[in-house]
């Protein structure tokens, strides 16, 4: 079990290639009102090379044959296209992370669409309300599809360029590599799926095993984070530099410091930060991920190039335009609780978890536990999209509606809604500053946040934890938006 949770010192040693290789797609033409043109994206298999230096190719399931997918950059408010082929040899979809769009085309399996089978595709069309960052997935088998890698970033761009020197894109993979490098086996472990999820032993940034970032000191940048890992949780903290986190989950707030403890990030959650590169040319400083406590290590570096000084004094900070994001009425919403209950192990067996995972050797009584199971308000959806999956709520179009996540396990949950970006109103009592908005929100244990939205977008949306084994063992429900009456 240990290993399961060790980071490859190996793999981080043998950083390969530098800079990250952003894949970006040339800008799609001008779309004429009659419709955008179709874009192709096939599920497939394809090998690649973690790192520069290892021997072997891992095996993966790709889009287009690249780890993670294609960057898809749109532009907010234009219409879009794309054609999905499968060529796995199993069922598939895609699920367009955070973007508000209609619900047939959100891509849950028996819920909104049929499963796209091996050999046939599937067109999703939609237009993108928000300009941010998000992402896209499968939501079919999603524990091994994501976990094989089936993932990429999907970029809507702000009407008007935002003052930054450069835009960059870190997609934070985690994965379980075995001795012969491949994508180890065992998805779906119920043990695993009663604590942590399927933490892995390798981080890649952008697909690689993360070498140096280079950068210019007095620049100004903006860095898109995207946690596409099925399970591992971050606590990033950016050594000799202050960075503002400006958007959560691709929707603006107030330009704010991320915690003391560092800037969290949970599966399935993007950040976009604003960073003044204030660091001496020649300068190196880690980028390091603490999280699981002594189980820390170093995720990349800023290398400041010779370049000289690009300007001596920061320009002034700013905010991202906003959305047309509903605002919530509050003094109308109707409320509702959500208990997540279940998991494996005690409280302070989970705080060994985190404490370095050593409680894992004196499991005593892990026998007997039966099966892993989580639940929501008592029920567990399990699996993933089905047919049949009954809502828990159904909220009137249109209304305002307030849901209370009480988290009463001893483990983390990244609580995703689908179809929604919701305002972030309190944790544990206490109001939630600088106007957050998300689509998934991390609880802590025992947590209790406060969510708010305006229910606009009919359709059956599904909640569920973004911890992937969670999901398949029962942390996920439906929320249904219907014509009042
Ligand atoms: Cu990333 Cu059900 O979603
Ligand atoms: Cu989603
Ligand atoms: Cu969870």
């Amino acid at each position: 079990m240990h290993s399961n949770f060790s980071i490859s010192r190996r793999g981080l040693l043998q950083a390969g290639a530098g800079l990250a290789a952003m894949s970006v797609l040339p800008r799609q033409g001008r779309t004429a009102a009659s419709g955008a043109p179709e874009r192709k994206i096939a599920a497939m298999p394809a090998a690649r090379r973690l790192s520069g230096k290892e021997k072997s190719e891992t095996a993966f399931w790709t889009y287009d044959g690249q780890v993670p997918g294609p960057t898809l950059r749109l532009r907010q408010h234009e219409p879009v296209r794309f054609r999905v082929e499968n060529g796995l040899s199993q069922d598939t979809t895609v699920h367009w992370h955070g973007i508000r769009l209609p619900n047939a085309m959100d891509g849950v399996p028996g819920l909104t669409q049929p499963p796209i089978k091996p050999g046939e595709t599937f067109l999703y069309t939609f237009t993108p309300p928000d300009a941010g960052t998000f992402w896209y997935h499968p939501h079919a088998n999603s524990l091994e599809q994501l976990g094989r890698g089936l993932a990429g970033a999907l970029i809507v761009e702000e009407a008007e360029a935002v003052p930054v020197d450069r835009d960059l894109l870190w997609v934070l993979a985690d994965w379980r590599i075995d001795e012969e490098g491949q994508i180890a086996s065992g998805f779906g472990n119920m043990m695993e799926a009663g604590m942590s999820g399927r933490v892995g032993n390798t981080i890649t940034l952008n697909g690689s095993v993360p070498g140096d970032q280079t950068v210019r000191a007095g620049e100004r940048i903006r860095l898109r984070l995207l946690n596409s890992s099925l399970a591992r949780i971050m606590a990033l903290r950016f050594e000799g530099h202050a960075p503002l986190i400006v958007a959560r989950d691709g929707q603006p707030c107030d330009p704010h410091e991320p915690d003391e403890g560092g800037l969290l990030l949970g599966p399935a959650m993007r950040v976009d930060l604003v960073i003044d590169m204030r660091g001496e040319p020649r300068g190196r400083y880690r980028v390091t991920d603490g999280f699981y406590r002594g189980l820390g290590y170093e995720l990349t570096r800023f290398v400041y190039s010779e370049m000289p000084v690009l300007r001596k004094e920061s320009p002034p900070p700013f905010r991202l335009p906003p959305n047309p994001l509903p605002e919530p009425d509050l003094t109308t919403a109707q409320r509702h609780e959500l208990t997540l209950e279940g998991g494996m192990m005690s409280h302070s067996a989970a705080d060994d978890m985190r404490s370095g995972m050593q409680g894992m050797q004196g499991m005593q009584g892990m026998q007997g536990m039966g099966r892993a199971t989580w639940s929501i308000n008592g029920h567990s959806m399990m699996g993933d999209g089905h047919a049949g999956m009954a809502p828990l709520f159904t909220l009137a179009r249109g209304s305002s509606h307030i849901v209370a996540m009480r988290n009463r396990t001893a483990w983390w949950h990244p609580m995703h809604l689908h179809g929604f970006s919701f305002r972030v109103l309190t944790r544990n009592g206490s109001p939630v500053p600088h106007n957050q908005w998300a689509d998934t929100v991390l609880l802590a244990p025992e947590d209790v946040v406060e969510i708010a939205f305006v229910a606009d977008n009919p359709g059956d949306w599904m909640l569920h934890c973004h911890v992937t084994d969670h999901q398949m063992a029962g942390l996920m429900t439906v929320l249904r938006v219907a014509e009042a009456g």
